[in-house]
């Protein structure tokens, strides 16, 4: 702790994230091909106020305003998805010349304005005739995946090199096929999902062997899992191990652990308490496969917005301490930990020995815009200041941390809740289309143009200045 410099390095990567269903609109038949979360949102009840992405924030339509806006908040980077069925309509097969333009035109605007496009190959938007055939349960998924991708790095990767595979496979699987919460709605048993992770993480292998082999430059490679972490509750031998096993560990749902991907990816196995369900769950040459889900990656890309706060219990095993009735929440009612940063980082990079890079982190505010016109969300620029910290805090300890992308870039359709939460640095008038920097895109601004010194400042005081 004694020699940092309070600042990040000067290649640090500042950037913000979105992904293509919850942004970019677009979604005519003539346009692409359907994804589940097009025919999810056309069930009653299943989406907030009947919300749907069908017109979301036209970001297909108005991707350069948005550049603009991203190039005036000083962006180093984006992280964008591509949107499978744009690209294959039936997810495999005939490529739509119009799709691939789309991402051939933002990448280009991107890199015209110095903003480094990271991409993402799937988040959510899972095409429906696929779907049809089985989704992710049939043993061809990873070959399919494997398909788009190779379309997808073939057109993309002269001027594309910062890949990552699949977006939180737990979330997908866990509340898409086990609780039914998102697309395709559906509640698979146990057994199941867990044939459904083997097969996306054997996708994930295929996909990054794609790339690796086919990209035109150098390409570097990831993927974005989200998990449970741990907090420790007190700087304690005790505590600190209880929190490294509780974010290890492989819990009462596997689903939501860390390992159960990170394990086979990384190191080709699974955890080891897993082995024996796997074993009776999957087909049996499964062994054979994990050649393939293990390919050589770059480093461990990771969504974290909360953690758990844990001590050392009886013999040492983790014990949550549930959050009282003071904890601060965001609008969403998540909590706010932003120690889960520092800890996250840690674990995670003592386990798999990869740079740590932070994919997604932020919150959801009430924010609207004032009489002066202005949106002023304090909140988010402290929740800013405060998890930057704690991962600086993680980079004093020596752990290699590379980025930091906010979630998310502007306000936009967030699955289930509809256009009821707000994520963005930038709001979005969901009826005018008209985008307003927020308070804390200014105040971002500032954090990148200080390399981060900033963040050790008077919040109010850096993002007025900033603004004005
Ligand atoms: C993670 C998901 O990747 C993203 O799509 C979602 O909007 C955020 N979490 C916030 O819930």
């Amino acid at each position: 702790m004694s020699n940092h410099t309070r600042t990040f390095p000067s290649d640090f990567v500042w950037g913000a994230a979105a992904s293509s269903y919850q942004i970019e609109g677009g979604a005519e038949p003539s346009q692409r091909g359907q994804c589940i979360w097009d025919e999810f949102g056309r069930r009653p009840g299943m989406v907030r106020g009947g919300d749907t992405g069908r017109v979301a924030c036209e970001h297909v339509d108005r991707y350069k305003e948005d550049v603009q806006l991203m190039k005036a908040m000083g962006l180093k980077a984006y992280r964008l998805s591509i949107c499978w069925p744009r690209v294959l309509p039936d997810g495999t097969g005939k490529v739509n010349e119009q799709g691939l333009a789309f991402y051939d035109n933002l990448i280009d605007e991107l890199l015209a304005n110095g903003i480094e496009p990271w991409v993402t190959l799937y988040h959510w938007d899972y095409p429906v005739a696929l779907h049809r055939r089985g989704g992710w349960l049939n043993p061809a998924s990873s070959d399919w995946f494997a398909e788009y991708s190779r379309v997808v790095v073939d057109r993309l990767s002269d001027r594309v090199t910062k890949w990552f595979t699949i977006n939180e496979p737990q979330v997908f699987i866990g509340i898409g096929f086990g609780t039914g919460e998102h697309a395709p709605g559906m509640k698979l048993s146990m057994d199941d999902q867990l044939r459904m992770s083997h097969n996306v993480v054997l996708a994930h292998g295929k996909s990054a062997r794609i790339i690796r082999e086919h990209a035109k430059k150098e390409p570097m490679l990831g993927w974005a899992p989200v998990g449970v972490c741990g907090i420790p509750a007190t700087e304690s031998v005790e505590d600190i191990d209880a929190a490294r096993q509780h974010t290890i560990g492989t819990g009462e749902n596997p689903i939501w652990s860390n390992t159960l991907f990170g394990d086979p990816v990384f190191f080709g196995s699974y955890p080891e308490q897993l082995e024996p369900r796997m074993d009776k769950v999957l087909h049996a040459g499964w062994r054979n496969d994990m050649k393939t889900v293990c390919q050589p990656m770059d480093f461990y890309g990771v969504n974290i917005y909360r953690g758990d706060l844990v001590r050392a219990g009886q013999d040492g095993k983790p014990s949550i301490i549930p959050p009282g009735v003071g904890t601060p929440r965001s609008d969403f009612g998540w909590e706010i930990t932003p120690d889960v940063l520092r800890w996250g980082a840690q674990f995670l990079f003592e386990r798999y020995q990869k740079p740590i890079i932070i994919t997604e982190n932020g919150m959801s505010n009430a924010d609207w815009l004032d009489l002066s016109g202005r949106v002023q969300d304090p909140q988010r620029i402290d929740y800013i200041a405060r998890h930057l910290r704690g991962l600086r805090l993680a980079m004093d300890d020596d752990i290699p941390v590379m980025g930091y992308f906010h979630w998310s870039l502007m306000d936009n359709f967030e699955w289930a809740e509809g256009y009821h939460q707000r994520f963005g640095l930038i709001h979005v008038d969901f009826v005018t289309q008209q985008r307003t920097l927020k308070s804390s895109a200014y105040y971002y601004r500032n954090v990148i143009e200080t390399d981060g010194a900033s963040i050790w400042e008077n919040t109010s005081r850096t993002s007025e200045g900033a603004e004005q």
